[in-house]
């Protein structure tokens, strides 16, 4: 085989890459993995406050959105969590359970990229890197059926791996590459917005929440008139809303979009499995304030600043029945409607991608062009906050790595 001749590229050298490539040459093909960026795995590095959240225990295709929300399914259960815990385990990396089976290394998120390295040399996975691919073109020559263009001069090969992520976080080499190669090749693409981000709100409906910027609060989120709901931590900032709450709730904000569909507020219970009404009853008749009431279940400057914002500053029993019934309705459905989002600086990862029906779900090659092939992020699949986003890399770039 001439030198510039491989058996698979693959472009992206992030967790699905890296996945993919390991599988690939481990099953004897010969397999060079290309990246443009001058360091690799630059996402799993930073990940999880630099210890990763590898994976969850508790994964199903609902944890994702898609526009086929059956499309995981197949890669995910081929390549289970279980089944990189257990490679997890053979390399011996320590790593605990945070909340809702959300799986971290105990000492640093490297680990995980030594890990894929090694994996990558026993396959005898080549790399060029950084190199940027320039054009890329269908050929018919022996079996080769793609002529690359990169730094590294013409490079030729029967299976094309696209797996070069989404658009999160400019700064860490994030490209539209994949999005640009799907046109190329005439597959279609859901248009990609920022998900799992903060959520910005208009300045007149910061302006009177100034007095909370800092607070961080367990809440509930949904969408309205949407069944998905997160219970988790919600942080008010001087731009609008974060924290996991807000992450979760944002992808599904987002979706909203697709097919023409229009923006709906967001919906925060600020108590939670709380039944407030049952709750505030016995002190209806009472010299008690809603603030000092509300502090058994909320951090008490918020409490405070919350109740002087609504001006219910009087003891209840000086509340009409209906101010109660307002309190009680705003405390349970805070309703509001974000302005936009932080954006890609501020996101974890990309909603839509690369159309879920251009792709078999079983190998994640194209429908329609043989031997090209998407994995990752930037295919129409993404996960909550949680691991999810990771099982998805790991899943998709295995069966991708059993075919190409
Ligand atoms: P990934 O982005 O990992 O890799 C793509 C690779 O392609 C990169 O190496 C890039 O340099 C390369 N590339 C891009 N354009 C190219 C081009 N034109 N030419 C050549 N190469 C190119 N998920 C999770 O499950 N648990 C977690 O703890 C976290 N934490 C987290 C923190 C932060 C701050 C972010 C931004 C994201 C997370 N995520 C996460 C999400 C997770 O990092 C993400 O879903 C996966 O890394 C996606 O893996 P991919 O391999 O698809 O892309």
């Amino acid at each position: 085989m001439n030198p510039t001749d491989y058996d698979v590229i693959v472009i992206g050298a992030g967790a699905a890459g890296m996945m993919c490539a390991a599988q690939a040459g481990q099953r004897g093909r010969r397999v060079l993995l290309i990246d443009h960026a001058a360091k690799i795995g630059e996402r799993i590095r930073i990940s999880g406050g630099g210890r990763c959240n590898f994976t969850n225990r508790n994964i199903s295709a609902e944890n994702f959105l898609s526009q086929n929300p059956h499309f995981a399914r197949s890669a995910l259960a081929r390549y289970s969590q279980f089944d990189f815990i257990k490679l997890v385990q053979r390399y011996r990396i320590a790593y605990h359970e945070k909340t809702s089976g959300q799986l971290f290394c105990d000492d640093s998120a490297r680990q995980i990229i030594d890990m894929l390295r090694a994996e990558c040399d026993a396959g005898g996975v080549q790399w060029a890197q950084p190199c940027s691919v320039h054009s890329i073109e269908q050929i018919d020559d022996n079996g080769l059926r793609f002529e690359l263009m990169t730094d590294h001069g013409t490079l030729r090969c029967q299976s094309l791996v696209i797996a070069s992520g989404g658009l999160a976080i400019p700064k860490l080499g994030a490209t539209p590459f994949g999005y640009k190669v799907a046109e190329q090749f005439k597959l279609p693409v859901i248009a990609p917005k920022p998900a799992l981000v903060p959520l910005a709100l208009a300045t007149e409906t910061l302006a009177p929440l100034e007095a909370l910027a800092g607070a961080s609060l367990d809440v509930a989120t949904h969408c309205e008139d949407q069944p998905r709901e997160f219970r988790e931590g919600m942080l008010i900032t001087h731009r609008g809303l974060s924290g996991p709450a807000i992450l979760q709730i944002s992808s599904y904000w987002q979706m909203q979009e697709y097919g023409g569909g229009k923006k709906r507020p967001i919906v925060i219970d600020l108590l939670p499995g709380v039944n407030a009404a049952d709750w505030i009853a016995p002190h209806r008749h009472s010299k008690i304030t809603l603030a000092s009431l509300l502090a058994e279940h909320l951090p008490k400057r918020f409490a405070q600043e919350w109740c002087a914002l609504h001006n219910w500053t009087k003891p209840l029993a000086e509340h009409s029945r209906r101010d109660l019934d307002s309190m009680i309705s705003t405390l349970k459905s805070w309703t509001l409607m974000p302005a936009g989002t932080l954006g890609y600086a501020k996101a974890e990862v990309t909603l839509g991608g690369v159309d879920t029906n251009a792709l078999s779900s079983k190998t994640m090659e194209t429908k329609t062009i043989s031997g090209l092939y998407f994995i990752g992020e930037v295919v129409d699949v993404t996960g909550w906050l949680g691991g999810y986003n990771f099982q998805w890399a790991w899943s998709s770039g295995w069966v991708a790595g059993q075919y190409a």
